[in-house]
């Protein structure tokens, strides 16, 4: 047997159900706040995020599915999908052809990472970006999306943080500081955040390492750094969430793990996920746009783990598929009309199963409770001779005689929703 690859996995039903779920709410929250879906390639040049998720990234150093392809040009499967919505922004020049460059996406991402619960090698996000609107108010609507979005699927105890990490002209001050800070400390630190201290400092926040955890919490924060400009967005940020009343805390340790953000970080970790917490995360990027060979426009937006939201959806939010029909048919004949009600109820817009390997009544009652079908209708001899089908209320366990020509009509009735679906 061939099995899948490692870190990748099969949806199949009865979780594609939650996904489902998780993918339709996503859709409408987006499109309710204004956002305009757009789809762009697995596959895009590796240039791409080694200049947008940044050189010094984990994922450009050690997680990339990057490889020359036939013609000779290196290519990757995307990691994320910020560079990516960014190239296409700059390609198609979407400032001009829409209203306001507020996009989303959704789909496929390939990190080979260890995989591990909510974290795999291919996983999916809902993407969220605004281009060239720099206002503390679209920071704070970006967030609000996030958490409505958290809010509408029921999941229990999200948390948001937020963080400032300042911009091209604070953080060096910032950077300055905290290697003064860490001072001879850093070569009693890990070999990786030993690295981190000369690539990029503020990524020592990062580090998971119980026994370097003492010198890292001692260290200056950023949001203590940030010059008036910075300052004054994150507290209009703040301000804004706390009127619309989305709770937050500052997290001094979100510093994010991609090259590219300035100023507002976020995320909002749930409780149910063990060690991969995060939900979602994102935050502002006002100079990837130009990094990557656009116009000076500013930046912001998140991702969402659709894998970990369905690891979080709670019990009661677990879809259910819609009410259908059943037909069951006894002997050739009721068969044959039996297969054209099928039809005609499919048509006429009910979902409905029959069985087609022609089997008894009793195999063929029993199928229509495994798909839980909720009206049955039976044809045997005698419903054919009379023109009537018998309706069977599968959860009253009620049947009658119904004229063939109102069969559908009177199926219809028992498909409705109760007042509790
Ligand atoms: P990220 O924090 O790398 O940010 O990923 C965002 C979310 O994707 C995470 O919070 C998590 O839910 C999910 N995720 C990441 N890696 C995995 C994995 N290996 N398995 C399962 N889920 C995973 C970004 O990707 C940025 N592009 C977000 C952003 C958009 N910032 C600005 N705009």
């Amino acid at each position: 047997m061939i099995t899948a690859v490692k870190g990748t996995r099969d949806i199949l039903p009865g979780e594609v159900e939650q996904w489902q779920l998780v993918e339709e709410t996503a859709r409408a929250l987006c499109d309710r706040y204004g956002y305009l879906e757009v789809r762009t390639p697995v596959i895009e040049r590796e240039e791409l995020f080694a200049k947008g998720t940044g050189e010094t990234t984990d994922i450009v150093q050690k997680e990339m599915y990057a490889f020359t392809d036939k013609g000779g040009e290196r290519v990757t499967l995307r990691p994320e999908a910020t560079p990516s919505m960014v190239r296409a922004y700059v390609e198609h020049n979407l400032e001009q052809a829409l209203p306001f460059a507020k996009l989303y996406s959704m789909g496929p991402m390939f990190r080979y990472e260890r995989p591990q619960k909510g974290r795999y090698r291919q996983f999916h996000q809902l993407d969220v970006e605004v281009f060239g609107l720099d206002d503390p108010a679209v920071d704070a609507e970006v967030i609000d999306l996030a958490w409505a979005l958290v809010a509408a699927l029921g999941i229990p105890e999200a948390e948001l943080v937020l963080n400032s990490v300042g911009c091209a002209k604070c953080r060096p001050r910032f950077q300055t500081a905290l290697l003064a800070a860490l001072g001879e400390d850093v070569a009693k630190l890990c070999a990786d955040c030993q690295r981190r201290a000369t690539t990029n400092p503020l990524r020592l926040y990062d580090c998971k390492v119980p026994a370097d955890q003492p010198i890292i919490d001692a260290l200056p924060h950023a949001v203590d750094y940030l010059c008036d400009d910075c300052r004054a967005h994150f507290d209009g940020v703040r301000s804004h969430l706390d009127r619309w009343g989305v709770p937050w805390r500052i997290s001094h340790r979100l510093v994010r793990g991609l090259d590219y953000y300035t100023r507002t970080t976020f995320e909002v970790l749930g409780q149910t996920l063990g060690a991969q917490n995060a939900l979602l995360g994102g935050g502002r990027y006002d100079g990837l746009v130009r990094a990557l060979g656009g116009p000076d426009r500013t930046g912001i937006g998140f991702a969402a783990g659709l894998e970990r939201l369905v690891l979080a959806l709670p019990d009661e939010r677990r879809a259910v598929r819609p009410p259908r029909a059943f037909v069951v048919a006894m002997g050739d004949e009721a068969r044959d009309d039996g297969l054209a009600l099928l039809r005609a109820l499919r048509a006429a817009g009910l979902a409905a199963e029959m069985e087609l390997q022609a089997r008894g009544l009793k195999a063929q009652m029993k199928r229509a409770d495994r798909v839980d079908a909720r009206a049955t209708l039976i044809i045997g001899s005698d419903e054919l001779a009379r023109g009537e089908v018998t309706l069977r209320d599968m959860r009253s366990g009620e049947q009658r005689a119904v004229p063939r020509a109102e069969a559908i009509a009177e199926a219809r009735v028992l498909l409705q929703p109760s007042e509790t679906e």
